[in-house]
């Protein structure tokens, strides 16, 4: 146990971060080209945002948060996402006062005691967008434009983006009536989350993972036959932008995100081979959740991306780039009472930016050698015997095998017009 991480999480190994660093850069320059600016929250919070933002019916707050309490007896919940404590920072730094909207976005781990398989983990990692103070659909397209130009930048394909709009706390009710009326016969069939759920947030009925209820949600009233005349003229103006702006797309009528602050728009980025775990991407409307968790009435919207989720899709389609590491230049030193002069030279080298090694242990010639071929050094200097003595050393050159003699105090000189 000593030596395995915890279940659901995983180690990102050395060879592993190029790709992440590739994605992570991608989506920053692309947030930066659209005004988004990146916002760093902690780790964890107070549990009460969670329960308050994210909903007690959900399956997050009531089975996948890691909750403890402090030393200090507060009761502490390690984020499952980022839009409760992006919504917290908004409020606790007056961002509404600044001219709307606030544009911010994120990349981080997030925690869920999820049920580990691939694509889907304990801890993961998010990067996601929130833009808040506007009301009306352009801010939702410019969002959802957002997350389908980083997908594609990528150069994936076989995506799909679907759209819903799950109405607002005017035109819910009605819908949670007849949800509540069509499972009426069947609520002894219900699994047990789904029965205590039935008076709370009958929504939740849909979205349940236990094939019996999802069974018994076919043919339940769709929330479009009861949404509002707002509700509708709002999502009738998402749809055009997407035309106008040709972004293909779905509507998804089924389409109930986990997370119960949504309202008018919501949507997801499905990458179908990923099966299960197909949502690359969701997100969504949430007018009411600022002022839920205490600031001025304000709307809001954004969307998350699951990091593992991007990188298995641009794995399956060969899209990761090409990891190839390598160093400068690599000091072999065959005799240990050269070493001062070699760690003299490297330090130097380094000081103007080449990537410079030099083995730690006073291996054999041969031995290091090999260890330049190991970390693809470019080039070789060897501090060798004769010519040390003159004050030159040999550079080599790896990849044409041509070398030369130099002098010591030339070193730098002659590697910044080789690399
Ligand atoms: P979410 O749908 O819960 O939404 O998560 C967004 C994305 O995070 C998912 O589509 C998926 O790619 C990834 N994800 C979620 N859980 C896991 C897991 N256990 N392992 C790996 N990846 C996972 C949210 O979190 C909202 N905060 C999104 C949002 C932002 N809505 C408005 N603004």
């Amino acid at each position: 146990m000593l030596t395995t991480a915890p279940r659901g999480t995983k180690d990102i190994m050395p060879a592993d971060v190029k790709a992440w660093r590739y994605l992570e850069e991608t989506m920053r320059r692309i947030c930066a080209q659209y005004g988004y600016k990146e916002i760093r929250t902690p780790v964890f919070e107070h549990t009460e945002l969670f329960l308050r933002g994210i909903g007690e019916t959900t399956d997050v707050v009531e089975k996948e948060m890691y909750t403890f309490n402090d030393r200090g007896n507060r009761s502490i919940t390690l984020r499952p996402e980022n839009t409760a404590s992006a919504v917290r920072a908004y409020i606790e730094h007056k961002l509404y006062a600044e001219p709307a909207p606030a544009k911010l976005f994120y990349i981080g781990p997030m925690f869920r005691y999820d049920r580990p398989q691939a694509g889907r983990y304990r801890q993961f990692h998010q990067f996601g967008v929130e833009a808040l103070g506007v009301q009306g659909p352009n801010i939702d397209a410019e969002i959802i434009l957002l997350a389908v130009q980083i997908l594609q930048s990528l150069g994936l394909k076989d995506l799909k983006l679907k759209i819903n709009s799950v109405g607002c706390p005017k035109c819910r009710p009605l819908h949670r009536e007849k949800l509540q009326e069509f499972f009426k016969p069947h609520f002894a069939e219900l699994c047990k989350d789904c029965q205590s759920r039935y008076d709370r947030n009958p929504l939740r009925l849909l979205d349940c993972k236990n094939p019996h209820c999802q069974e018994l949600g076919t043919g339940a009233p769709s929330l479009e036959e009861c949404l509002c005349d707002e509700c509708k003229d709002h999502f009738a103006g998402l749809k055009q932008l997407l035309t106008a702006a040709g972004i293909e797309y779905e509507v998804d009528h089924n389409l109930v995100r986990g997370l119960d602050y949504y309202t008018k728009t919501a949507f997801e980025i499905q990458y179908q081979p990923l099966g299960a775990q197909s949502a690359v991407c969701g997100g969504g409307r949430y007018d009411g959740l600022i002022e839920e968790v205490g600031g001025p009435a304000t709307p809001g919207i954004g969307f998350a991306m699951g990091m593992e989720r991007v990188l298995l899709a641009l794995e399956s389609q060969n899209l990761l780039p090409d990891s190839e590491e390598f160093m400068d230049v690599f000091a072999v030193c065959p005799k240990q009472e050269y070493f001062p002069a070699v760690f003299k030279a490297v330090i130097e080298l380094r000081r103007a930016g080449l990537k410079a090694e030099f083995d730690f242990q006073g291996r054999s010639m041969k031995a290091q050698m090999k260890q330049a071929n190991k970390v693809n050094a470019r080039h070789v200097l060897i501090f060798g015997e004769d010519e040390f003595a003159r004050g030159q050393v040999v550079l080599r050159n790896m990849s044409t095998s041509e070398q030369k003699e130099i002098a010591i105090t030339d070193i730098i000189t002659n590697l910044q017009t080789e690399v």
